[in-house]
């Protein structure tokens, strides 16, 4: 079962799984649309309505439902789970955006109920089940940037004043948002303490990636000329509010480029502070794997697992150069940069040594670099260059700042041509 399987990671993952020839339901309520166009943002590629969503995942295999529905609502999980008897619950609907959760009252309260109400819903549906799989996909961002190694542990030992216990994992977050999550793997801490649930709490750091190999008609994920079966493509945010790092610079670039050749102005990429924020990126395409791998190998009964998910280390300037250097020799386009103060409350320079142990001992290899996919993630990206146009004004744009919420203005510390 895949709730959230309209959004960017849970088609992906529902391609994945009809593909090996597993049986699917999912339910979606469409709220990330909804939420987007609200902001005055949207989808780098067309989403075509649920509806023709769900004919062409029937034709990929065995889908028993598409069902558009709110999980927070009493009865739906269920009543789903009920009927559908899954092996596997693997939880991606809730409200994914860490600058949409700041953006006001209104958003921060709806991104506080919808994750972690939804995720209460599952629990008492699956109260009675420790054997149904729970896997629930949190982020990197709950552990913010600690000046020590980041564990891969639900527990550490924990002493003071000379006495010492084991106690949850210490994460300090950097959005209402990345709290949500954290208060989500307390409230599966606790399920699984007092019913057993059987529980993978996967802590992902940023995917990025415009393509799964399930897509393909053709060619291979980092090949730019490779065929893809445009009805299958996947969501992919650009905005301020929705769009993550990787996926909205490239966009912005693209639309940067454009502007310049009709227009002669030229939209510059941001660098927020001295932009040596660290994270740990993946590619959709290992995002997939490793969840594909994580539901083949569950945890024992009644076992809480604590996973770590990604794969390269890199600084928020270390991508926007790479963009700005891919569009410089690919289409001699010399993109500008601004360096503005941080809208973020967060540390510009820090240690960040992420443990990664759970998914290389299961076997996983991630097989893609963000350099290595740069250019088919912009070759896709060229080909709805009208869509991105569209939303030219938000594209990779900065109005939302952590202590002002929305109609955040920018303090430009330098530009570079
Ligand atoms: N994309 C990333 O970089 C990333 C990184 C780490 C963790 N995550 C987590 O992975 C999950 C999926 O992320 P995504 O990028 O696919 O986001 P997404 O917004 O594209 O997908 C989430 C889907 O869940 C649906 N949803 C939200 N609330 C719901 C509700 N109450 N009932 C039913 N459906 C609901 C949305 O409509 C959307 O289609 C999220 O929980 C997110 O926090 C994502």
């Amino acid at each position: 079962m895949i709730l959230g399987i309209d959004g960017y990671l849970g088609w992906a993952l529902a391609l994945r799984m009809l593909r090996r020839g597993h049986t699917v339901y999912g339910i979606d309520n469409l709220s990330t649309r909804y939420n987007a166009a609200l902001a005055g943002e949207g989808s780098a590629f067309p989403l075509p309505e649920p509806k023709e969503r769900e004919a062409y995942l029937r034709e990929l295999g065995d889908l028993q439902a598409f069902q558009v529905a709110d999980i927070t609502q009493p009865g739906v999980l269920r009543e789903a789970i009920g009927r559908f008897r899954p092996d596997v619950v693997v939880h991606f609907a809730e409200q994914r955006a860490a600058p949409f959760s700041m953006m006001d009252e209104e958003r921060a309260v709806y991104t506080m109920y919808n994750n972690i109400i939804g995720t209460m819903r599952l629990i008492y549906a699956l109260r009675d089940r420790p054997e149904v799989h729970i896997l629930k996909m949190g982020t990197m961002g709950e552990f913010g940037t600690p000046n020590y190694d980041i564990p891969e542990a639900a527990y550490v030992e924990f002493t003071y004043k000379g006495k010492s216990d084991l106690m949850p994992v210490p994460k300090f977050a950097s959005s209402w948002y990345h709290w949500t999550k954290v208060h989500d793997t307390h409230n599966l801490l606790f399920a699984n303490r007092v019913w057993g649930l059987t529980v993978t709490d996967v802590n992902q750091g940023p995917v990025y990636g415009t393509r799964t190999s399930d897509m393909l008609i053709s060619g291979s994920v980092e090949d730019p000329e490779a065929q893809v079966d445009e009805r299958l493509r996947t969501r992919i945010d650009i905005g301020d509010a929705f769009g993550t790092v990787i996926n909205k610079n490239i966009a912005r670039a693209l639309v940067s480029m454009a502007l310049y050749r009709k227009e002669g102005r030229k939209l510059p990429l941001y660098q927020y502070g001295k932009a040596r924020q660290v994270r740990g990126f993946i590619s959709l395409e290992d995002s997939i794997e490793a969840l594909e791998i994580l539901i083949n190998n569950p945890p024992r009964e009644g076992e809480f697992r604590a996973v770590n998910q990604f794969h390269e280390l890199l600084t928020t300037g270390e991508i926007i150069f790479a963009i700005r250097d891919y569009l410089r020799s690919a289409y001699n386009y010399e993109i500008p940069i601004e360096w503005i103060e941080d809208p973020r409350v967060e540390k510009d320079e820090h240690y960040y040594n992420p443990e990664i142990k759970v998914l290389p001992s299961l076997g996983f290899r991630p097989k893609y670099t963000f350099r290595q996919l740069l250019p088919s993630m912009v070759e896709d990206m060229r080909k709805y260059l009208d869509r991105l146009m569209a939303f030219r004004d938000v594209v990779g744009e900065v109005r939302i700042g952590w202590r002002t919420g929305a109609g955040y203005s920018k303090r430009v510390l330098r530009r570079e041509e």
